[in-house]
């Protein structure tokens, strides 16, 4: 009886069960987690946007109202368990487009409210960092992280879950609108890195040169590399072009990529840490991968990368950062808002 007794005492209750929301850009997400590991992690990506080379704002938001509810009802049925069951729910509060924020934001208060169930806002950037904490070989802090999206370039010094330092980012483009862009200038479609990253594998990173930038220890600027691409193919036939896409592939990717790598390289060597991560959408590059893989193996440190269906936007990640805010009971009012420019270490 005793036995019996002590064993009662010693179980551990269940992990909680944790709804996410994402829906920041032009991605609608939602996710199931039992406690840090995503049981379900549904995303909807937005097709309406191809054809515009780019996000149009105000039909993200009404693609998000479309699409939330069966992409949530989705999730919940792919993790085999029903709402009741729920023990809180997430959602982004920001940085993103503010239409699309208030999407999501709004759908997870509704449901707050009538499970009776507390809420969690999630700062998509750090989000996105603590992605690396999914799956079987998470992350150790302290570790620096380069985080590469759509919206970011920059190296963050991560402390811990709700300690991160900015130590430098773009001073115009993100490398993921670079990627974009040249993939836009090459009539390739919309999101462009993945399409530049799989005719690149084909391609010779050195058939051309394009310029880097030079810029303070940690900070990055596209600006002038996109303009000399823009340069470049003008001069050039149409049908040149497409006999070279590989190559050009190759070597605008190259261009791209060569900021980060020296980044991570000085910052692996100033700041001591033998740990490095990369999150975001462009942490799914395969180049980047084997670069920043062979860096870290060549200068005895750690590397951490998240699987690829945690780089680019998606709601498992804003249910890993929302566990961490669970664990300390931080949660959220029903009032609280959302912030289209919402900062790392400002969560
Ligand atoms: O993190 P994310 O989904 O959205 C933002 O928060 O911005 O990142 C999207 C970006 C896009 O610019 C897309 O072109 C880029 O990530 N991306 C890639 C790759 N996969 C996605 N860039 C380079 N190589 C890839 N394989
Ligand atoms: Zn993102």
């Amino acid at each position: 009886m005793e036995k019996l007794r002590d064993q009662i005492l010693s179980m551990k209750p269940p992990d909680p069960l944790l709804l996410a929301i994402e829906s920041s850009c032009d991605d609608t997400s939602v996710a199931v987690l039992r406690g840090s590991v995503p049981v379900s992690n549904i995303i909807s990506s937005q097709l309406v946007h191809n054809q515009f080379g780019g996000v149009v704002p105000e039909m993200a938001s009404r693609e998000h109202m479309r699409n939330i509810r069966a992409v949530a009802e989705q999730a919940i049925l792919q993790a085999e368990v029903s709402v009741n069951q729920l023990d809180a729910i997430a959602y982004t509060k920001g940085p993103g487009l503010p239409g699309s924020l208030m999407v999501g934001a709004s759908f997870a208060k509704g449901l707050a409210l009538s499970l009776g169930k507390p809420l969690i806002s999630v700062n998509h950037m750090e989000a996105h960092v603590l992605s690396l904490f999914i799956g079987e070989n998470p992350a150790t802090f302290p570790f620096l992280c380069l985080v590469v999206s759509g919206g970011h370039t920059m190296m963050v010094m991560v402390e811990d879950w709700n300690k991160m330092q900015i130590l430098g980012s773009t001073t115009d483009d993100a490398v993921g609108e670079a990627f974009d862009k040249c993939a836009k200038l090459l009539g390739l479609g919309y999101p462009g890195g993945k399409l530049i990253d799989d005719l690149a594998k084909k391609g010779n990173p050195k058939a051309f040169q394009f310029p880097v930038a030079k810029t303070a220890a940690f900070c990055f600027s596209y600006s002038g590399v996109k303009t000399s691409f823009l340069y470049f193919l003008r001069e050039k036939d149409p049908k040149w072009i497409e006999e070279n896409l590989p190559d050009i592939c190759a070597s605008i990717q190259n261009a791209l990529l060569k900021p980060l790598l020296d980044a991570s390289s000085k910052a692996l060597q100033e700041f001591g840490i033998s740990k490095l991560g990369i999150a975001g959408g462009v942490a799914a590059n395969s180049s980047l991968r084997i670069h920043l893989g062979s860096i870290c193996e060549k200068m005895g440190a750690n590397f951490y990368f998240p699987a690829f269906e945690y780089c680019t936007d998606n709601a498992a990640m804003i249910g890993r950062a929302a566990y961490f805010k669970y664990q300390q009971k931080m949660f959220a009012e029903l009032s609280e808002g959302t912030e289209s420019r919402l900062a790392i270490g400002h969560s």
